[in-house]
């Protein structure tokens, strides 16, 4: 691929990105402290405009969702973004900086190499940066037992879980986080269990509060249950923000916080 000329150098100052096109795509060229970097502006989770975000050093936080990522490699440095977004090469001719794509290997060229320098001799980037609810009323108390004398049963209180609760557990590590690519009991996005005479009571998480996924997931956690338990299922989201390290092992993401 040929380097194309996106900007010149005095065009972005240091800490700011500007939007450039190169063969009908858009990328973001950063300027942090006085080296450029380039990076697609199009976001690995949902496929939007990931530049206008926050810039903080090497780490540009999506404006839609969130996610954040280290502009040097491209590798995500939070959900919901499991993916890396491109990167390319860069390097500065006179007082042009200029970009070629699909080089796929970010590259920092600092503004004081205005002399000519060429692609090869672009500087090595820096190492990448690792990046209850009140129970509503006394028989839906998830900590205590029901008026009706049906243990309800909670992950979290230190009790061993019953035959029931294991086996629902069981059948939701079928039911999938289609952002992630990770099961619901993987996510650690199913917080309680809660088992009445007449019904069963999922209390989950979402990764993200405006998971566009949270109604299939919903629903499949619902059928899941009642495959296992026959009785109507309700499905609760809590609005308690969800952390990786809710996850029985962190380390399925693939990347570290
Ligand atoms: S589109 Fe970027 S985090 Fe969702």
């Amino acid at each position: 691929m040929s380097f194309v000329p996106v900007a010149k150098v005095g065009d972005i100052p240091e800490g700011q990105v500007r939007i450039a096109w190169v063969e009908g795509h858009p990328v973001a060229v950063f300027n942090v402290g006085g080296a450029f970097y380039v990076m697609d502006d199009v976001c690995s989770h949902d496929g939007g405009p990931v530049a206008e975000g926050p810039l903080e050093g090497f780490e540009i936080e999506c404006p839609r969702h969130g996610a954040r990522f280290d502009i040097r490699s491209g590798k995500p440095l939070s959900l919901p973004a499991t993916a890396p977004v491109a990167v390319h090469r860069v390097r500065v001719v006179g007082d042009a900086v200029e970009v070629a794509l699909g080089v796929g290997d970010s590259s920092a060229v600092g503004s004081g190499d205005e002399g000519g320098v060429s692609s090869g001799s672009a500087s090595e980037s820096p190492s990448p940066v690792s990046p209850d609810e009140t129970p509503r009323n006394e028989n839906e108390n998830p900590n205590t037992q029901n008026p009706n004398g049906s243990a309800t049963a909670s992950p979290s209180d230190g009790v061993a879980p019953s035959q029931q609760e294991i086996a629902v557990r069981s059948a939701l590590e079928g039911v999938m986080d289609p952002e992630i690519g990770l099961s619901v009991i993987d996510l650690g996005l199913i917080r309680e269990l809660h088992f009445f005479p007449d019904r069963t009571l999922v209390r989950m998480m979402l990764t993200t509060p405006f998971c566009p996924y949270a109604p299939q997931m919903m629903e499949d956690v619902k059928n899941a249950t009642m495959g296992v338990i026959a009785l109507p299922t309700e499905v609760e989201i809590m609005p308690d923000a969800w952390s990786p390290q809710l996850m029985p092992d962190p380390s399925l993401l693939g990347f570290s916080y």
